[in-house]
This record gives C-alpha cells, sequence and structure tokens, in this order.
C-alpha cells in the first residue's frame, strides 16, 4: 500500500445527493437564508428564534435522509486502510450525521453536529434530535440558553490541533465536495503539500482551490468518490 496517513476533507458535496443541500451552488441554502443571520453569534443574539427555525429545519430534514454511495465508500475505505495496518482520518465541515451512519468510525466534526446542543450559559453539551426553541431550558443550570452545536462564522472550528498535526505527517490528502471557499478548511492542502503527501480533489466541477491539488476526479460525489475509493481498496488489497 502506498499511503498510510491519510486525511479526508468532507464538504457538503459529499451529501447533496442525500438530500441535504449545498450552501454556495445557484440555489445553494446561502441564496435562501442570510449566512450573517443564521450562521454568526450576532444573528443568534439579534433573532435567536429565526436561527433555531432554519437548523430545526435543518435537523428535521436529516431524519429524512440516508448514507450515499460516496459516504459509503468512505467507510468502506477506512475499514481497509486500518485492515493494513494504516491511519485515516475523516475531517468534515458537515453538521450532518451521514458519514456515521454509513460506518465512519475517525471521524472529526469540525463544524459541528445539527444533532447536539449546548448551553450557552454553562457550556454543557448533549445529543439532540427536537426541536430548539427560545424557551428550551438547559437540563443542567436551567438556563433558556441551547444553541445549536455548530460552529458559526467567527467561531473556531473544532479539533484544529489534532488535525493540523496529522496534516503536517499524511501522504495522502483527499478534499471531497467542497468548493474551498472556507477557511481554515480550505487551506489544509497546503499543509498537506508541505507534508509532501499526494493530494486529491474529488468534486462536482474543479473548486476555487483546484490548482492546488496534484490530482483532480469530476463529477456526481456518488460515482467519482465511490470509483476513486474502489480503486484505493483494490491497491491496498494487493
Ligand atoms: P459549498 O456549498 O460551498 O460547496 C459544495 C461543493 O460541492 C461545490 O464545489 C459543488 O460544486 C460541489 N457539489 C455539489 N453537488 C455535488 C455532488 N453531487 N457531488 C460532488 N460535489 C458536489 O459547501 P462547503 O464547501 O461544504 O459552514 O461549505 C463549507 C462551509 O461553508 C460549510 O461547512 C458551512 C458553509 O457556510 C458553516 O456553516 C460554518
Ligand atoms: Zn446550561
Amino acid at each position: 500500500m502506498d499511503y498510510r496517513r491519510i486525511i479526508l476533507l468532507t464538504g457538503a458535496g459529499v451529501s447533496a445527493e442525500s438530500g441535504m443541500g449545498t450552501f454556495r451552488d445557484k440555489d445553494g441554502i446561502w441564496t435562501r437564508h442570510s449566512l450573517e443571520d443564521v450562521a454568526t453569534p450576532e444573528g443568534f443574539t439579534r433573532n435567536p428564534r429565526l436561527v433555531h427555525d432554519f437548523y430545526n429545519a435543518r435537523r428535521r430534514s436529516l431524519r429524512e435522509a440516508a448514507p450515499n454511495p460516496a459516504h459509503r465508500a468512505l467507510a468502506r475505505l477506512e475499514g481497509a486502510v486500518k485492515k493494513a495496518g494504516g491511519d485515516l482520518l475523516l475531517v468534515t465541515q458537515n453538521v450532518d450525521d451521514l458519514h456515521e451512519k454509513a460506518g465512519s468510525r475517525s471521524l472529526l466534526h469540525m463544524h459541528g453536529e445539527l444533532k447536539q446542543v449546548m448551553c450557552a450559559s454553562c457550556g454543557i453539551k448533549g445529543a439532540w434530535d427536537e426541536d430548539l426553541f427560545t424557551d428550551t431550558e438547559c437540563w443542567r443550570c436551567g438556563a433558556s440558553a441551547l444553541r445549536p452545536d455548530v460552529v458559526w462564522f467567527g467561531e473556531m472550528p473544532y479539533g484544529m490541533d489534532a488535525i493540523y498535526q496529522k496534516l503536517g505527517a499524511c501522504d495522502l490528502f483527499v478534499s471531497i465536495g467542497t468548493s474551498g471557499e472556507v477557511y481554515p478548511a480550505a487551506g489544509f492542502v497546503n499543509e498537506a503539500r508541505r507534508a509532501g503527501a499526494h493530494t486529491v480533489e474529488l468534486n462536482l466541477e474543479p473548486s476555487a482551490n483546484a490548482w492546488e491539488f496534484s490530482e483532480g476526479r469530476y463529477g456526481l460525489a456518488s460515482q467519482v468518490v465511490d470509483e476513486w475509493a474502489s480503486d484505493l481498496i483494490r491497491k491496498i488489497a494487493v
């Protein structure tokens, strides 16, 4: 097997065919909702009800969503890499739980999770699959201050120390279904290149930073990711 320390980065494109919607495509979520209103701490302070409505709707649509062949291929790849004694970390910008539903275990949600809440008053976090309202009380401190445990613009993404440590030592970095518009995730390819890793982009079309990758394969994630992962699994198996 050529690669032993693999990092995969996924974005909304990997879940598009599961019906979760992307952000910056022509009919994307940010064309219908204002990012400043629903994805910033200031927006939440201004109008928490609007923010809850937005994430409640997304959480409800997640209940209907199932993993697609791209999620499943990445879970299979993790199994094959680990069986061969290698290391694989899947870093996702997605707040859905479709990677774990497909069987991925070595997974880091750098932008948080829709099905988790956090109390803005006492800081406790917990699993949550219901609608949230402005008067929903925290189960620990009683404050009406629960918010989705998702990372908003202006907040620090999760797991950055662990991610940069792995990027600095990876030999394969693959970016999947992300527009490359949002930092720090968009800068990961640079870190990987600095570490001497082979870098691959799998996306519907070349992203904003496609030129930074040594290889690109383009098309629907359900096909391209499945084919690319199956190729690699075959190589690992020989
Ligand atoms: P974007 O909407 O910016 O980009 C999605 C990418 O997926 C685009 O490059 C599309 O071409 C591609 N795509 C769409 N459908 C696809 C398909 N079926 N197969 C393969 N690729 C497809 O979403 P992200 O890059 O994930 O953050 O956005 C990054 C962050 O910006 C999100 O995590 C979110 C958002 O604002 C926060 O809310 C903090
Ligand atoms: Zn609390």
